[in-house]
């Protein structure tokens, strides 16, 4: 039985607009990969950045690990840091190097030298095979390195937790598989993933669980053998077969 990480309860998310994006969710996330799949505007990534308060519930609690988040003076900062984040547009800064790049949190956050910063990023430039790129500038870069490099940036802080919102979204097919190459080795390395994705195979293949979301509710949580052999809900089923290429057979 694997531990929970997230104890979402009845989380609202109502914009300044209007719009609802979250109507009350409950939802357990348990360590190891949970993908969050769903229609486009059903809520995922308002979902995902309710989890490090990029968005900020209009109600209900947020519990990571016993805490909750939404407590006035709970420490956001070392919350962040052990809950990392991968962007679909990466999110680098243009005017510095990729090592840089990768420095930054580790001086400013975690009180790092330059020197011990660097050698981390460099070692984590290695892992996702960008070390020849270190000393370059994001728009040097393809897409798919530029996303390795937010990987390896959300490493360098030892998270205990990344959370991805659609990470290959942006890039061109021929760079996806790099990109999902590096997070299947930290699926297997045992980080504990939230990804929305649209990448249904390394849903299927590698999630721990499936949460399917509609509409600002869930609709159903399950193995991915489950959602997407045996799904149980029609909204289930019918998002599996908007998505689906089986026209083909
Ligand atoms: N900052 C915002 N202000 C107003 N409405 C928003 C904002 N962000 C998202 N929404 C709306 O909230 C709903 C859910 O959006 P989102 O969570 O981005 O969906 P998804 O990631 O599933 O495509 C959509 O109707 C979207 O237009
Ligand atoms: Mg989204």
């Amino acid at each position: 039985m694997k531990n929970k990480i997230f104890e979402i309860k009845n989380v609202k998310k109502e914009f300044k607009n209007g719009t609802k994006a979250l109507n009350g969710v409950n939802l357990y996330i348990n360590e190891g990969v949970t993908t969050i799949i769903g229609p486009s505007g059903s809520g995922k990534s308002t979902l995902l950045r309710t989890l490090n308060l990029l968005e900020k519930p209009t109600d209900g609690e947020i519990i990571y690990k016993n805490n909750n988040i939404l407590d006035k003076d709970f420490n956001l900062i070392e919350h962040r840091k052990k809950v990392g984040m991968v962007f679909q547009n990466f999110n680098l800064f243009p005017h510095l190097t990729i090592t840089q790049n990768l420095n930054i949190a580790q001086i400013d956050v975690l009180g790092k030298s330059l020197d011990e910063a660097t050698a981390i990023s460099e070692s984590y430039l290695k892992k996702v095979g960008l070390f020849d790129k270190k000393d370059n500038y994001p728009n040097q870069l393809s897409g798919g390195q530029k996303q390795r490099v937010a990987i390896a940036r959300a490493l360098t802080m030892k998270p205990e937790v990344i959370l991805f919102d659609e990470p290959t979204s942006a890039l061109d097919p021929e760079m996806i598989k790099e990109v999902l190459i590096v997070m299947k080795d930290l699926a297997n390395q045992g980080m504990n993933m939230i990804i929305v994705t649209h990448e249904m195979e390394f849903a299927k293949k590698f999630s721990n669980e499936v949460v399917v979301i509609d509409e600002g509710e869930i609709v159903e949580v399950g193995s991915a053998l489950q959602i997407f052999s045996n799904p149980k809900e029609q909204r289930t089923k019918k998002f599996i077969d908007s998505i689906s290429l089986d026209f083909y057979n």
